[in-house]
């Protein structure tokens, strides 16, 4: 028997730290140098197979990190959210912190949060260090991850492992 489980997935952070790169790469396996800034949000879908039983859909809400945007209604019952900071941006991980506590605040509390350093491929304009990110990730119980919507390193890898943490029953 196999089956195929939906998600909604939403990402968040500041603007210009590759949101949407990271979701054209892992929807399309694209990547463009010169993206335009998302407006009000974009919805996608993507579908992964988990194993030899389960795919998991994912309907991804790209929202826009531009503050006149901000809107809740995109977290509000989603299952799972990828919270992208910039590694060569240390700003950006302060914008993601402030993310994360209000999906701790408002969202459903069931919700899976991955905390994820954008920009990898960036090492020498590192200003976020691996040891920082995660340390905080495990405060706050998050799951943690580095990728370059660039190269693609490491990106699928982000979906796989909130896939694994949702409840599949
Ligand atoms: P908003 O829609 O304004 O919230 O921005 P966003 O978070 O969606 O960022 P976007 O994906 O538009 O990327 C912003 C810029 O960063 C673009 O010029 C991308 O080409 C670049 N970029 C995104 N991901 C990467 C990456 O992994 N490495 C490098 N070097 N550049 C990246
Ligand atoms: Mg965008």
């Amino acid at each position: 028997m196999s089956r195929q489980l939906q998600f909604k997935l939403v990402l968040l952070g500041e603007s210009a730290v590759g949101k949407s790169s990271l979701v054209l790469r892992f929807v399309k396996d694209q990547f463009d140098d010169y993206r335009e800034s998302t407006i009000g949000a974009a919805f996608l879908t993507q579908t992964i197979q988990l194993d030899d039983a389960t795919t998991v859909k994912f309907e991804i809400w790209d929202t826009a990190g531009q503050e006149r945007y901000k809107a809740p209604m995109y977290y509000r019952n989603a299952n799972c959210a990828v919270v992208v900071y910039d590694i060569t941006q240390s700003s950006s991980l302060d914008k993601a912190r402030t993310w994360v506590r209000e999906l701790q605040r408002q969202a459903d509390p069931s919700i899976v949060i991955l905390l994820c350093g954008n920009k990898s491929d960036l090492e020498p304009r590192r200003q976020v260090s691996k040891e920082e990110a995660q340390k905080y990730a495990e405060e706050e119980g998050l799951l943690w991850a580095e990728a370059s919507a660039k190269s693609g390193d490491g990106v699928h890898e982000i979906f796989t492992s909130i896939a694994k943490k949702l409840p599949l029953s």
